[in-house]
């Protein structure tokens, strides 16, 4: 069925593919990707290598064929997604890397998960009951008024560089070293945001928190693509979070937020610069990722714990962060692929968490269209929870000595 169902997508999709062509890509050229093995023989595409145990394969395609791809993956969203690689990226080294944390994962289990001895800190829960709704609704409202964020469309760094902006007067003052960076990448000309504040003790130790700010819909760069809970929301969480961090005192160690460049052909602006960081031996101590936080599908304050492509032990201190300062239930939940720029991290051996709107099966049916605006079904209590969620991370993991045991 998925089958049958993939091939006819491909052929009604290979009309309107080259017109949302990677930005600065000729459509004859050679890219590698990753994906699962059965979603890839089911397009038809030979890889050139597999590993049977992770049923995850490499291949070899056209920037053409990889267009054609990355729709019919959003098309079947939950059969299979896929991840570009970069062209000299040692795949072997990947699927080492990704058994020996499958493992891990499974020690982990096995141990059961370990008290995780942070205590409730007054200060955080003051720091997290500073999360306004009115003003997470402002950024939403604003980002999704941009008539799109694709990364290959029209005006693909105005809405990034606005953000940038709002960084630079947010920062003005700040009493202590700092940094406002616009990354440019190799696969995309839509530039990453990067707002670095310097630790004080361990400024080497580095605490990240991210969300990616392109939009899409559908095969056309230039069509309206609101990307209001994809992922305003979780773009909007993380502003919302540097606000409240950046009145606090100087962390110990440094934190640094992203808003990633096109996320959403292929994980594009995430996978350069954590290999990057990877390369120059940054000890990214982990990763909190927000990507979709305004759908309740589950219920109001129910979170989805993404348990694919993540770190058991820090999906485990994050969870105890819940419990002192948001109240939110968790409900375990996997994408089943590479579904968001958490992935990149983790490829790289780097510890990643991404608390997600609801479990998957529920999660917002609009997204990728023009229908993924601020409609009543989205909900700002739960979202703001999201942002409480990342004010805590912040706040303790930036002070603390804890560094994932697995
Ligand atoms: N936010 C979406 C998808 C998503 C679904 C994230 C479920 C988390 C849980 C994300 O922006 C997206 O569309 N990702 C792509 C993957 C990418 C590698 C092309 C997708 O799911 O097709
Ligand atoms: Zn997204």
């Amino acid at each position: 069925m998925l089958l049958k169902k993939s091939a006819v997508f491909i052929l009604s999709v290979t009309f309107f593919v080259g017109l949302s062509v990677s930005a600065n890509k000729s459509l004859a050229e050679p890219v590698r990707i990753l994906a699962d093995t059965l979603f890839l023989k089911s397009l038809g595409i030979k890889p050139l290598t597999s590993d049977p145990e992770l049923k995850l394969s490499m291949a070899e395609v056209t920037e053409y064929q990889a267009n054609t791809i990355s729709h019919s993956a959003h098309k079947f969203g939950k059969c299979g997604g896929f991840e570009r690689l970069q062209q000299d990226a040692d795949i072997q080294e990947s699927f080492e890397l990704m058994r020996h944390q499958e493992a891990q994962a499974k020690v982990f289990n096995y141990l059961g998960s370990p008290e995780v001895a942070t205590g409730k800190n007054p200060q955080i829960e003051a720091a997290t009951k500073l999360v306004s709704e009115a003003s997470l609704k402002e950024t939403v409202q604003w980002l999704s008024a941009y008539h799109t964020r694709s990364h290959a469309g029209p005006e693909n760094n105005k809405h990034v560089e606005d953000l940038a902006e709002k960084a630079r007067q947010l920062l003005a003052n700040l009493k202590y070293p700092f940094q406002i960076d616009l990354i440019a990448h190799k696969e995309t000309t839509q530039k990453t945001l990067r707002v670095r504040l310097q630790g004080k003790d361990r400024p080497n130790e580095v605490v990240i928190l991210g969300g990616h700010l392109d939009t899409l819909n559908g095969p056309i760069a230039k069509a309206k693509a609101p990307g209001a809970d994809d992922n305003a929301s979780g773009a909007s969480n993380i502003f919302e979070a540097l606000r409240i961090v950046s009145i606090q005192e100087q962390p110990s160690r440094s934190l640094e937020f992203f808003w990633y460049a096109g996320e959403e052909s292929g994980l594009l602006g995430s996978s350069e610069i954590a290999q990057t960081y990877k390369q120059s031996k940054v000890d990214v101590v982990g990763v909190f990722q927000l990507d979709m936080t305004l759908f309740p599908g589950d219920g109001e304050l129910v979170f989805g714990d993404i348990a694919d492509f993540t770190n058991p032990w820090l999906r485990n201190y994050l969870k105890s962060l819940n419990d002192y300062y948001v109240g939110a239930k968790w409900k375990e939940t996997q994408c089943g692929y590479a579904c968001s720029d958490h992935a990149s991290w983790n490829r790289q051996g780097y510890a990643a968490v991404m608390p997600f709107e609801s479990t998957l099966g529920t999660m917002n049916p609009n997204i990728h269209s023009n229908k993924d605006l601020i409609t009543p079904a989205l909900n700002f209590k739960h979202s703001a929870a999201f942002a409480k969620l990342a004010v805590a991370f912040a706040l303790d993991y930036s002070n603390s000595s804890l560094r994932p045991s697995f």
